[in-house]
């Protein structure tokens, strides 16, 4: 790597590193901190109640892990990495695949950092994730992708699935809250049983949209060049916020990847100023396509398919 090369990697390491906040990280958070403070609440006063949930739904792309890292990492006082003594506030696991309820089971034990030596039967399995839970003081249960909770089951094992995650909230011994994330299959999933569904809160991430968020969209443009001393040129004004979205296909994390992407381009260019060409040499790199189906540069831009351009997952 050649000096300036390195250069250009420290300097996007930066920008990867920065949280954009939205509209539906708020809501999350405030959701969040609302069932937090509930449950310490009842904690400190020797209550015990069933526990909560939160459904954070979006399509591929738009962000939910993101938000999710971002708001355990920065809820004040909250445990959720391997401390000195066992507490941990939230354990968060993904859905591993495929999502028998066994398999889940023992990825979420390995998540409590106990990962099983000998094979146990699904019943023992979720004893122990019930058993650990309490023993590390555990209120909130993260399981990301839940969508896979969904695929390929039998209606009796997702039965089983559904009478699970509802018994982890209801138990009268140590109630757990769920915090599941995936995509709008999510909803399907809690659909599924109107008690589980009941016991919910939705968060959707949803597609931006041109006439609505185009403003939003360039001021984050203008933020991030700004972040490394850049200029915008031809970045605002005319189509070229519903160009962006557009690429992005609507999602709020794969708009702030391409405005890394453009400003990576510019930043190898030698260039000072953030413009529409990076933005179309970005894509270019990010999906291999013709200009043609470059919405930077097509003129029926609202009809390219991008999805199957930069094949990311499609589910919606
Ligand atoms: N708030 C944000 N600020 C900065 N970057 C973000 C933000 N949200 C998402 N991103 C970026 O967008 C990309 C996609 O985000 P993320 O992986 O969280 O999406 P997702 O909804 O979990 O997608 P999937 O369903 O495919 O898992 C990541 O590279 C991430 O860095
Ligand atoms: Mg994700």
């Amino acid at each position: 790597m050649t000096d300036k090369q390195a250069e250009v990697a420290a300097r996007v390491v930066v920008l990867r590193r920065i949280f954009a906040h939205h509209p539906a990280f708020l809501q999350l958070e405030e959701q969040f901190r609302l069932l937090l403070d509930r449950r310490r609440a009842e904690l400190a006063a020797g209550l015990i109640t069933e526990a909560r949930g939160i459904a954070v739904v979006g399509a591929s792309g738009s962000g939910k892990t993101t938000a999710i890292a971002r708001l355990l990492s920065h809820t004040p006082g909250l445990v959720s990495e391997n401390q000195k003594d066992s507490r941990r506030d939230v354990v968060s696991f993904q859905v591993p695949s495929p999502a028998t309820l066994k398999f889940v089971g023992q990825t979420a034990l390995e998540a409590l950092g106990y990962p099983l030596r000998r094979n146990r039967t699904e019943m023992i399995i979720w004893e122990m994730v019930r058993h650990h839970l309490q023993q590390r003081k555990t209120l909130f249960l993260h399981l990301d992708e839940a969508q896979d909770l969904l695929r390929y089951q039998t209606p009796k094992m997702l039965q089983s699935v559904v009478r699970t995650l509802k018994s982890l909230m209801q138990t009268k011994e140590w109630p757990v809250g769920l915090i599941l994330s995936g995509m709008p299959e999510v909803k399907d999933l809690l659909n599924h049983d109107p008690q589980l569904a009941r016991r919910f809160y939705p968060v959707e991430f949803p597609r931006l949209r041109a006439g609505l968020d185009g403003e939003r969209v360039i001021e984050i443009v203008a933020s991030y060049a700004d972040r490394t001393s850049m200029e915008t040129g031809n970045t605002v004004g005319d189509d070229f916020a519903a160009r962006l979205i557009r690429a992005a296909d609507g999602e709020f994390g794969l708009v702030i990847e391409l405005i890394i992407g453009a400003i990576e381009e510019a930043l190898i260019a030698g260039d000072r100023r953030l413009d529409r060409q990076h933005f179309t040499c970005a894509f270019r790199r990010r999906s291999g396509c013709i200009d043609g189906l470059n919405p930077f540069l097509a003129d029926d831009f609202e009809r390219i398919n991008v999805r199957e351009l930069l094949q990311v997952e499609t589910v919606r």
